[in-house]
């Protein structure tokens, strides 16, 4: 089949490379130009495990390409995806113009019926507006149908997430394409397709991530009774964990949600129901709790130090998460921006995000590894559960400290053989 995606980014390009993979011609477009010189050129401009070699693959079988033109795309597609940022905002609600200047972008260069489909994050309704637009731009009134296909790829297991999904929802307003967008899905042999109207599938997408926002805001608040109860926050996950009505996923204690995702798609399922009357205080509640989860970490550092001022910490881990190079959101940032604010002399060190953290900020030290970062800081803060961190040398690192401290902020090291190891060992609702 003939696929275009409109974005090529986390999203975009994941979901190009997957459907070339699938055995789809695909055309990705994007109107950064110099995105688009380096993909041209064999690189890449993220990092995904395994993007990389796939993209390779589909580009030798000349199964993938790359344009800055929308039009080429358009032209070239029976479906067209559109996977450009949906960002948040100042007061929450979602900024529409990337949406709708593609929508009329290819309402302006449409020429024969295409199926138009919306994979980016979009609040309810946004289906008919995308509609009305590619009409309205579309002086000759060439047919067209609008689909809602959201995306549920998690950064780091992207390709995954997009070859083994646990279901494909495709929202649709007239029967037309779903024949099309089955089709094109078929190679994954998905036992679950939910085909629903697109207000529904628009619906989802916001539900599903508000939902899983609200089992870690739950789980963090359990570690603070946990903490306070001398219990351990891991066994009561792992307990209520194998009831299969609530299952283990999404119930690590941490330093809370961060990412592209969650914390815009929280604040804007919060606007979202506030414009259809609905005050959802849950939700401002999690949000309540994810702050509240970082600070109280940043407290114990601080009330270990008495005075942050020209203490040198270290910080393992920049990325929002592990297996990505993405800091949107990232609670390292905001760990960062605070240990600065009091006088502390960060260094910090991550397996691949420290080029996006080193453009936020200049005057962190960013060391060449994870003992040299380490040495002489009087405190370790893990922030991002990376495997390399996870089989440190207890040894090595003790050696290179300054005083061997270490705030685990993802419940990464078992407590025992931490402490065993010499180190003053701080967790997240860990006794
Ligand atoms: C996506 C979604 O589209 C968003 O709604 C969802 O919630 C998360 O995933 P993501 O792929 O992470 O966003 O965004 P990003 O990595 O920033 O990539 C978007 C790409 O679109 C960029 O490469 C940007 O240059 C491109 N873009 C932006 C266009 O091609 N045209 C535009 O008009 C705007
Ligand atoms: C999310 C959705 O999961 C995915 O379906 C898609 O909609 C895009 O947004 P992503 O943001 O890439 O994916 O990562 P995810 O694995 O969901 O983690 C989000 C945040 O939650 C991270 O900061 C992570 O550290 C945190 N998290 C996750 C926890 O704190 N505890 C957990 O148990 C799980």
């Amino acid at each position: 089949m003939k696929v275009s995606i409109v974005g090529s980014g986390y999203v975009g390009l994941v979901s190009g490379a997957c459907f070339a993979e699938m055995g789809h011609d695909v055309v990705c477009v994007d109107n950064d130009k110099s995105k688009i010189a380096v993909l041209r050129s064999g690189g890449i401009p993220i990092y995904e495990p395994g993007l990389d070699p796939l993209l390779k693959k589909q580009i030798a079988a000349g199964r993938i390409r790359f344009t800055h033109a929308t039009e080429e795309g358009v032209d070239h597609a029976e479906v067209i995806f559109i996977a450009v940022p949906t960002p948040p905002r100042e007061d929450g609600s979602v900024d529409m113009t990337y949406i709708e200047s593609v929508a009329r972008a290819i309402g302006s260069a449409m020429k024969k019926y295409l199926i138009v489909v919306d994979k980016s994050t979009v609040p309810v309704k946004t289906g008919e507006k995308v509609a009305e637009t590619i009409k309205r731009y579309n002086p000759s009134g060439v047919d067209f149908d609008v689909v809602s296909n959201p995306e549920f790829l998690r950064e780091g297991s992207a390709i995954k997430d997009l070859l083994e999904p646990d279901r494909i929802v495709i929202g649709v307003n007239s029967p037309r394409p779903v024949e099309k967008m089955k089709e094109l899905y078929a190679p994954l042999r998905c036992k679950n397709v939910v085909v629903t109207d697109i207000n529904s599938a628009e619906l989802i997408k916001h539900a599903s991530n508000s939902f899983l926002a609200l089992k870690i805001s739950y789980i963090n608040e359990v570690a603070r009774i946990c903490e306070a109860a001398g219990a351990n926050v891991n066994e009561v996950a792992n307990g209520m964990g194998f009831d299969h009505r609530i299952g283990r996923a999404f119930l690590s204690a941490g330093l809370g949600y961060g990412g592209s995702c969650f914390p815009k798609d929280l604040a804007a399922f919060i606007k979202i129901s506030e414009e259809a009357g609905v005050d959802f205080r849950l939700l401002r509640e999690v949000q309540s709790i994810n702050q509240n989860t970082l600070d109280h970490f940043l407290k114990k550092v601080r009330d270990h130090f008495w005075v942050l001022k020209d203490k040198v910490i270290a910080l393992w881990g920049l990325s929002f998460k592990p297996n990505t190079d993405d800091v949107r959101h990232a609670a390292a940032l905001e760990i960062i921006r605070v240990l600065l604010k009091e006088g502390a002399k960060v260094r910090a060190y991550d397996p691949v995000a420290m080029e996006k953290a080193k453009a936020v900020f200049g005057q962190v030290d960013y060391g060449k590894d994870p003992y040299e970062t380490a040495r002489g800081a009087e405190a370790l803060l893990l922030v991002t559960e990376w495997d390399e961190f996870r089989n440190a040398d207890l040894e090595k690192l003790k050696l290179c400290m300054a005083r061997p401290v270490l705030f685990d902020g993802r419940n990464l090291f078992d407590p025992e053989k931490i402490r065993a190891a010499g180190f003053t060992y701080f967790s997240m609702g860990r006794g």
